[in-house]
């Protein structure tokens, strides 16, 4: 039986990978992905397939039992339409499972600037639970790499801020995420439930003193206003060209924080069959990791 994952080239999709390999063999195993030549697993079928189009996604699922569908990027195109594609796709395929990728919130974050971008998957949730085909919802916490990226450059100023304030929520590395998510896809035991995949809750002021101490850093935390967050987050060139929304966007995710819409109870030991690491753990296995810029300096 096969299991393939779409929007492979990614991050999440190569650990996701990673994680199905480690449990089966490669002919068991599709990457999907817009452009298959970025998949740098090696040993498994590569098969292209982009969301914008339901005939190469039906096109790519042939033969594929079980599909993670990682959720599509935020961008400047209709990602309700994208999911909805791949979930037609895969019926017409006659994919039997698939497990959506999908994010963390406790409903709190209805008056935040993350709202519609949540909403997307919360829209793709429901398609699927409509669908007819079994499946599974993993809500996926927020990475660690990515803030923990952030605080190692707040070392250069000394100080990190965002708009999360004393607000918790829990941090979980994308290899976390990929064990936890393998294993939902490679077993039945869960299928028809929702799962929170996150560490341990803190505050951002506990994560980066925990930064601090496992990296060698000295940096302190301060809050900011919304509109001082979204001029900081102006100021990195890569937001910058995405637009203004996007700045939005991502300040609307530590206002949830803030008001506690990520704090959320964890089901990954329900999912993955053994406890999350702690969130030192995770970051010393990054501090290790193989080219990883997750280090001080
Ligand atoms: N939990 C968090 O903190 C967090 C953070 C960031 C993102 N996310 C969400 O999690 C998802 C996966 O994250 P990631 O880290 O793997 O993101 P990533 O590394 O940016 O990868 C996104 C993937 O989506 C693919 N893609 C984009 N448009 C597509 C399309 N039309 N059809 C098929 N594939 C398409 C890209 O393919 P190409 O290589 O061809 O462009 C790429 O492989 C993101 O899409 C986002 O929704 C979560």
């Amino acid at each position: 039986m096969k299991t393939a994952v779409s929007a492979a080239s990614g991050r999440l999709g190569h650990a996701v990978l990673r994680e199905l390999l480690a449990n089966t063999v490669a002919k068991n195993i599709v990457a999907i992905a817009r452009t298959p030549e970025k998949v740098l697993a090696s040993g498994i079928e590569k098969r292209s397939g982009d969301y914008n189009s339901v005939e190469s996604m039906s096109a790519a699922l042939a033969g594929i039992d079980t599909l993670v569908m990682i959720s599509a990027p935020v961008g400047n195109w209709d990602r309700i339409l994208l999911h909805r594609n791949v979930i037609a796709a895969a019926r017409q395929a006659g994919v039997r499972k698939i497990v959506f990728t999908s994010v963390i919130g406790n409903g709190q974050e209805q008056d935040t600037w993350f709202w519609g971008a949540q909403q997307v998957n919360r829209q793709a949730e429901a398609d699927l639970q409509s669908s007819g085909l079994e499946w599974v919802i993993a809500r996926n916490g927020l990475y660690l790499e990515m803030d923990l990226r952030h605080i190692i450059h707040a070392n250069t100023s000394g100080v990190y801020r965002n708009v999360g304030g004393e607000g918790e929520c829990g941090y979980i590395t994308i290899d976390e995420l990929a064990f936890a998510i393998a294993r939902l896809a490679q077993s039945d035991h869960h299928n028809g439930r929702t799962f929170n995949l996150v560490g341990p809750n803190m505050s951002q002021a506990e994560l980066v003193q925990l930064a601090n101490e496992v990296l060698g850093l000295k940096v302190r935390y301060e809050t900011l206003s919304d509109e001082e967050n979204i001029a900081l987050l102006m100021q990195d060139e890569k937001i910058a060209v995405r637009g203004k929304d996007v700045a939005r966007m991502l300040t609307g995710c530590f206002q949830c924080v803030r008001n506690g819409a990520f704090n959320v109870r964890s089901d990954f030991e329900v999912a993955a069959g053994r406890p999350v690491k702690s969130t030192r753990k995770m970051m010393e296995e990054l501090r290790a990791g193989p080219g990883d810029p997750v280090r001080p300096g």
